[in-house]
């Protein structure tokens, strides 16, 4: 799963995933220190470390942080639960969480007036691809928007069109939970040769820490 994050990014599917991020921070003053939740391979905390003078990643996965740690010396690097952050409090001016679970703990490692930019799918997100692999292919939920402690201050759409060959919807399929189906299917979904275009949605929503 780790290696076919790190091709599937690395080739720039979701450059404008990491360009509107990029645009975002780039909009804000006096960032010092960005945190990255569920960090993986670290194509996304790399994309930070080059605006933002210190970053932090952190993931449950070991393989994924061994991945991220042997390519970007730059960034700090830790194996940890997004739940339980062995992380000093009021310590980061922002938090990324990007296709990751969110919680409380997260808020707590939050300078006051720092901010958190998370990440979800949007609605239709990869929908032509699950037309292909489930029979009935439901939209994704808008996520929730309501935490203690933080006020939600902005919310931004990204979407955009991939044309992906065979190598990049085999990765795509082994990043998400659609690599669960039966391999059959995903056999014969990865040897079609008209890959067709697929929708990438996101929502980035981004809330600032209040008390
Ligand atoms: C869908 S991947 C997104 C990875 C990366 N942010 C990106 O977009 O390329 C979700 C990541 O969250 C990590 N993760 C899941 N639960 C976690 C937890 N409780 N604490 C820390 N990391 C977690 C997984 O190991 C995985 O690397």
């Amino acid at each position: 799963m780790v290696s076919s994050r790190r091709r599937f990014l690395e080739a720039g599917n979701y450059n404008p995933l990491i360009d509107a991020l990029k645009s975002m921070l780039l909009d804000q003053q006096n960032i010092d220190n960005l945190l990255d939740l569920g960090c993986s391979e670290g194509t996304f905390s790399h994309a930070f470390s080059t605006m933002v003078p210190q970053v932090y990643g952190v993931d449950i996965s070991k393989p994924a942080i061994k991945t991220a740690s042997k390519r970007y010396k730059s960034l700090n690097l830790a194996i940890a639960n997004i739940t339980c952050l062995p992380l000093h409090e009021d310590t980061f001016d922002v938090a990324t969480v990007i296709l990751a679970p969110f919680a409380n703990d997260i808020v707590r490692v939050i300078r006051p007036g720092g901010l958190i930019l998370r990440v979800s799918p949007g609605y239709n997100h990869l929908v032509e691809l699950k037309q292909r692999i489930y029979q009935d292919p439901r939209p994704h939920k808008r996520a929730n928007l309501k935490f203690p402690f933080l006020q939600h201050k902005v919310q931004q759409e990204v979407l955009f069109e991939m044309n992906l060959d065979k190598q990049a919807v085999g990765d795509l399929i082994a990043m998400t939970p659609m690599q669960h189906r039966t391999k059959s299917s995903l056999r014969n979904l990865a040897n079609n040769d008209d890959q067709g275009s697929i929708r990438a949605e996101f929502w980035i929503d981004v809330f600032e820490k209040t008390g």
